[in-house]
């Protein structure tokens, strides 16, 4: 039997109740059988500061390792005034530093998000896509998982109720993981 491929799913909100963070739990629950979905928080990552990057806190030193330890991304996105909010933001800058030691680099990824508005995230998506060109990583390209209308596709504990959502997450899922595969150990 293969070693399942170990999947870090990161969401850009704090919220408690936030839709993303939900969706990446929903996630951790739809992953194929030949696969892990672990999920790392980002609350405590200060400001970034070039003139700590030699010295990350302890917080972004165990974020680099999640990464390096993991064979692949999913990026689970809100959509803050067009783009990734500037806690997803920091945190990519952070794990890419210092240069030439990015923990990002080569990594096959998948992206999605959910917000409450009527495109579900593609603007942020688009950008997140934009960053992951100068990481050297991977992302596959369907299918889009972008969750409109967010308040209509959980329940009121952030369970994802939303069928056709679902079935997204676990083809999004399943083609990360064969990408994985194909793209080889990093
Ligand atoms: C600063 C800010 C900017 C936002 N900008 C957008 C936006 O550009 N597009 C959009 O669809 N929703 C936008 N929203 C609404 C978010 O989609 C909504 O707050 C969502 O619940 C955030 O994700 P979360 O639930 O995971 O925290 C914005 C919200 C905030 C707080």
């Amino acid at each position: 039997m293969k070693t399942p491929i170990r999947i870090l799913g990161i969401a850009g909100s704090l919220r408690r109740l936030s839709y993303n963070r939900a969706a990446l739990r929903a996630a951790t629950q739809l992953a194929p059988k030949s696969a892990t979905v672990e999920t790392f928080e980002l609350d405590g990552i200060p400001a970034f500061s070039q003139d700590q990057e030699q010295n990350p806190p302890a917080k972004v030193t165990e974020l680099k390792r999640r990464i390096r330890e993991a064979n692949a991304i999913l990026f689970v996105t809100p959509e803050y005034n067009w783009s990734v909010s500037g806690v997803l933001k920091n945190a990519i800058d952070w794990a890419s530093r210092p240069h030439g030691d990015s923990a990002w680099n080569g990594k096959a990824a998948a992206i999605m998000g959910a917000s409450t508005g009527a495109i579900g995230t593609a603007r942020a998506q688009n950008h997140l896509r934009q960053i992951l060109v100068y990481l050297n990583m991977f992302p596959i390209n369907q299918p889009e998982v972008l969750i409109s209308h967010a308040i209509d596709r959980f329940d009121q504990e952030g369970n994802l109720t939303d069928a056709l959502t679902r079935e997204r997450i676990i083809g999004l899922l399943q083609n990360l993981v064969d990408w994985a595969q194909r793209i080889g150990p990093k």
